[in-house]
Order: structure tokens, then sequence, then C-alpha cells
């Protein structure tokens, strides 16, 4: 049986580090970080995301705020209210939910954020710094998953890695990252021929491809350490569940993350983390 990579654990601790951070910079600077969540619509995935961000910034003494906003507002209106979000010296960082109403165009809305705000860091800015390899925001479930790896004593360097899936958001600036550890980086997706020949070669798997139970055991490499990035409903329980068959791949694999409870809580942990570099790296420019 493999050993489960506890990320509800490793976020705890990260919060509470966080926290205590957040005590020192009040005493310091007299002033908490101010983080702002624009919510359009009422989807309930992105409710119940949103919820969860606030919550947690909240217990950690980072003041927030989320703005509702109904569906039917028009673009325009969503980067007026960037603008002044932007323009207000109290609020550090930004973050837009995604996804938006096909009327408004993304990648507007996330090149209108300052990039010194820019919690999610996918402003191109923010992206092109992480592509060089300047010290910049790095995308939290990227992030949130480098952390796990790195707790769980997973080595690195010289390994072999896949990462299935190839989205801005995770499978390609993952794979940046791991490629910064010194590991040998294959990224697979969809259109992937033979892809569990591919992944059979990883001793580390990354799986973001957003289908459940994609990934099942005769995929795994026996002893690989399996990062399951999927948030799923499963079609036969009605439950949360990941991309990989963990009941199948649990056997297989040396260490895995489970679904709920592994990468999810990273991600919310590593943008409390951005939202305080934001405001160090405001307050440090002044
Ligand atoms: N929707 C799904 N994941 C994310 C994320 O990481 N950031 C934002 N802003 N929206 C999302």
């Amino acid at each position: 049986m493999s050993e489960i990579i506890n990320g509800k654990e490793v976020a705890r601790a990260l919060r509470e580090s966080l926290a205590a951070r957040v005590v020192e910079l009040d005493k310091k600077y007299g002033r908490t970080p101010n983080l702002v969540v624009i919510l359009v619509g009422d989807d309930p995935g992105s409710v119940s995301y949103v919820t969860g961000k606030a919550k947690a910034a909240t217990e950690i003494g980072i003041r927030n705020t989320t703005i509702r906003r109904p569906d039917t507002i028009t673009q325009d209106e969503l980067l007026e209210l960037i603008a002044e979000l932007n323009a207000d010296d109290d609020v550090d960082g930004i973050l837009v939910q995604l996804p938006l109403p096909k009327h408004i165009n993304e990648h507007y809305v996330i090149q209108a954020i300052a990039p010194e705000k820019d919690v999610d860091a996918f402003h191109p800015n923010n992206v092109g710094h992480m592509w060089l390899r300047e010290p910049m925001l790095i995308p939290c479930t990227p992030k949130g998953i480098i952390k796990l790896l790195k707790e769980s004593g997973t080595e690195l360097s010289g390994k072999e890695v896949v990462v299935v899936g190839r989205s801005n958001i995770v499978g390609q600036p993952v794979a940046k990252l791991l490629l910064n550890e010194n590991a040998t980086v294959t990224v697979a997706h969809s259109r992937t021929a033979n892809l569990g020949e591919v992944t059979r070669r990883a001793d580390v798997l990354v799986v973001a491809i957003g289908k459940e139970r994609f990934i099942t055991a005769d995929m795994i490499k026996p002893g690989a350490v399996v990062i399951d990035v999927g948030v799923n409903r499963d079609s036969r329980t009605g439950k949360l569940c990941g991309d990989v068959d963990f009941e199948e791949a649990q056997h297989v694999a040396s260490k895995i993350t489970p679904v709920p409870g592994g990468v999810g809580p990273m991600t919310i942990a590593c943008l409390m983390e951005n939202t305080v570099e934001c405001f160090e790296n405001r307050v440090n420019k002044r």
C-alpha cells in the first residue's frame, strides 16, 4: 500500500506559519495584507472555491472582501472595477475567479490586473518572470505541488517526471518548475500517442487532465509518486474524485495524494502565501 501524501496537514502547517508572519507584518507596518476576490455569477463550484479562500484568509488574519457581480456584468464594467482596485493603495491582492461568462474575454481581464497585485500569477508579466526563473509570484497550484513533493521527501533531481495535462494554470507551469528542480520532464496530454507507455516511465506522475479515473493502475510504474490535481464528481458515487483511480493506484504507487485532501488545500494555502508576498513586495517598494 502506498503512503498517503496528506495535503491537508501540509497546508495547515503553511497557514499557521503565515498567520504568525501576518502578526509580525502588522507590528512592523501597522497594516495586514488585504485580498479582494471578484466572483461573477453564481456557479456552485466557483462559489464554493471562493468561500474556501475567504475562510482561509480570515483564519490567517488576511483582510478579505468578496465582490460579487451578476453574470450580466459587461466586460467594461469588470475592467473598471479592476482599475479601481489597482488604484486602491490599501488593496494588496486581486483575484478574479475563473471561468468568466462567455461574453467576457478572460485574457483582457487577467491583463488588466496590476502584476504586483496578481495573487494567481496569471498576468503575462508574472508568467514571463516565472519562465525566465526570475524571483516572482508562482501560480498557486503548481507552487503547492512542488511544496508537497518536497515535504514528502520525493527526490526530483535527475528523475523522470511526466505531467499529464498542458493547461496554462497547472500543466505548463508545473512542468517548468519541475524542470527547475532538475527533473527530466515530459508533458503528455489527451492527444499523446501510447499514453500508458509514457506515464509508465514516470518516477513522479503529475495528473491534471480533468477526467475521472483517467489514470488506471496499469499506467503507473510500480513505486512511482503520484500527484492527482483533478477535482471531478464521481459519476458512480457523486463524491469528489481525482483524475487517478485511487483505489487501484494506491496498490502500485509508493506515495499518492488523495482527492479531496491532497493538492486542493495546498492551492488555497499558496494563494494565501502569494497574498502575503504581494503585501511584502508592495511595502518594500515604497
Ligand atoms: N478557477 C479554477 N482554478 C482557479 C484559480 O486557480 N484561480 C482563479 N482565479 N480561478 C480559478
